[in-house]
């Protein structure tokens, strides 16, 4: 039986950050029905690849979802959510801030149509302080959240990374906190209001980064491989760094191409192995007891002789042929993965991470899939709903409607006229 099987729930974000959530959710067994206004949630149309069919920066997001479209802007379509919220477990929501209050649908609101409800809510830096007021993006919160900073070389621009840290790690964080509270409704019969900000979430997955703020307040960072100092104020960027206790870095292999690289860590406990393979063939037999790289402490202030000397091997291998040799020795490595080597990547199929679907309007495509295991539950993924697929089928079902019903709200136009902007 699926995890979350009898959990309804009902959606209201777009864009990534809050459609991520939803559909981890949806992955587990959830009933995640989908509001968008009657012209769709924004991204079934950007970034198009077929024409006339949803973009794949929708489909990626909504899969196992059902969609129903509502004009909240009509008092025939605020009845139809009311009555909705009333038969759900969850609302979730990342509209821009004041939105869902300018609707008529407050926490307080909401609590009062339903008190069992549990609602969340994704912000760019949530309902209080300063900033309270902003609309964020991904770049945004990575700007804003501490990423950027420490991102790139000292002396280059700050860089944003590909994982989007600000939107879907932001709906990881939302995702823990909808079930904790669900838990704690099931316990008490209430509700409670979850806020994530995407600020917040970014400064969270930066902790290692915090973690070396203060401890430049008592003096350099050994494990850096640039300058660092007591007193400096701001963690540096630092390039590929493992930004852990170990020893980290990338190194280019043959034939050099942009992803021809293999990031190595040299961890403490196979030095030994990975010195006295290397060694020899970069004419230095005694690389594993040399002063300069013996211990961990001079491995640190040496680092450049250490990784000059490991990528002078690695100039004769490939990435593959690289890993193989330094899986031999049990020392943590990974060839740095295109996009193609990932689609293609036998391990990533055998794991059901990248799964082809089908869709009406255009065909044959492929999503990453799941990656929570449940050993009982295994998530089965369907494709994402069409705009409005389910109207009619969430009316009758969940809330009852009969076709006179149905048929009056369509005349008055709650399903199906252009949000306007309130006035
Ligand atoms: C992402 C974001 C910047 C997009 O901004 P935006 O396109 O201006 O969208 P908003 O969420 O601010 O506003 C949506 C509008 O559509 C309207 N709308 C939404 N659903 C509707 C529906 N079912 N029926 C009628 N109107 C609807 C809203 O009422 C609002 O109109 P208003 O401005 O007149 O109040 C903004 O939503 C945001 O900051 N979200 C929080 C942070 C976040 O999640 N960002 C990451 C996204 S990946």
């Amino acid at each position: 039986m699926e995890a979350l099987k009898g959990v309804r729930i009902l959606d209201m974000t777009h864009v990534q950050a809050g459609p991520t959530c939803s559909q981890l959710l949806a992955w587990m067994g959830a009933d995640v029905i989908k509001v968008e206004p009657p012209t769709g949630d924004i991204t079934r149309g950007q970034l198009r690849d077929v024409p006339n069919a949803d973009s794949l920066y929708f489909t990626m997001l909504n899969c196992n979802k059902r969609s129903i479209t509502v004009n909240l802007k009509t008092p025939e379509g605020k009845q139809v959510l009311t009555e909705l919220i009333r038969k759900c477990d969850i609302l979730m929501e990342n509209f821009g801030p004041g939105v869902l209050d300018r609707l008529g649908f407050s926490w307080e609101r909401v609590h009062e149509i339903n008190p069992r409800l549990v609602m969340g809510s994704i912000k760019g830096f949530g309902s209080t302080g300063p900033y309270a007021d902003f609309k964020a993006y991904e770049n945004v919160a990575q700007a804003m959240g501490g990423a950027m900073s420490t991102t790139g070389v000292p002396d280059g621009p700050p860089y944003v990374t590909g994982a989007q840290i600000g939107d879907s790690g932001t709906g990881l964080h939302l995702a823990i906190g909808l079930l904790a509270a669900l838990r704690q409704a099931e316990r008490t019969g209430l509700g409670q209001y979850v806020e994530v900000a995407m600020m917040d979430g970014v400064m969270n997955l930066c902790r290692v980064k915090f973690r070396d703020h203060q401890r430049l307040e008592r003096g350099p960072l050994p494990e850096y491989s640039v300058p660092t100092y007591k007193g400096m104020g701001e963690v540096p960027r630092a390039g590929n760094d493992s930004g852990g206790g170990q020893l980290g870095n990338a190194v280019h292999c043959k034939p050099h191409g942009a992803n021809d690289w293999l990031y190595i860590v040299v961890q403490e406990a196979v030095w030994e192995a990975l010195a006295r393979r290397i060694g020899p063939e970069v004419g230095m037999p005694d690389m594993a007891t040399d002063p300069r790289l013996a211990t961990i402490g001079e491995r640190r202030k040496n680092q450049q002789l250490m990784w000059t000397l490991i990528n002078k091997f690695a100039e004769k291998y490939t990435k593959r042929e690289l890993m193989k040799i330094l899986n031999e020795l049990d020392v943590p490595c990974g060839p740095i993965m295109s996009t193609a080597d990932l689609a293609n990547d036998e391990h990533v199929r055998g794991r059901q991470m990248w799964v082809e679907l089908d869709h009406p309007q255009r065909g044959k495509w492929f999503n990453v899939g799941m990656p929570i295991k449940l050993s009982a539950s295994p998530a089965v993924i369907r494709r994402s709903p069409l705009l409005g697929e389910h109207t009619e089928e969430i009316l009758r079902e969940v809330l009852g409607y009969d076709e006179a019903r149905i048929s009056a709200l369509k005349q008055a136009g709650a399903f199906s006229s252009a949000p306007k902007k309130a006035a």
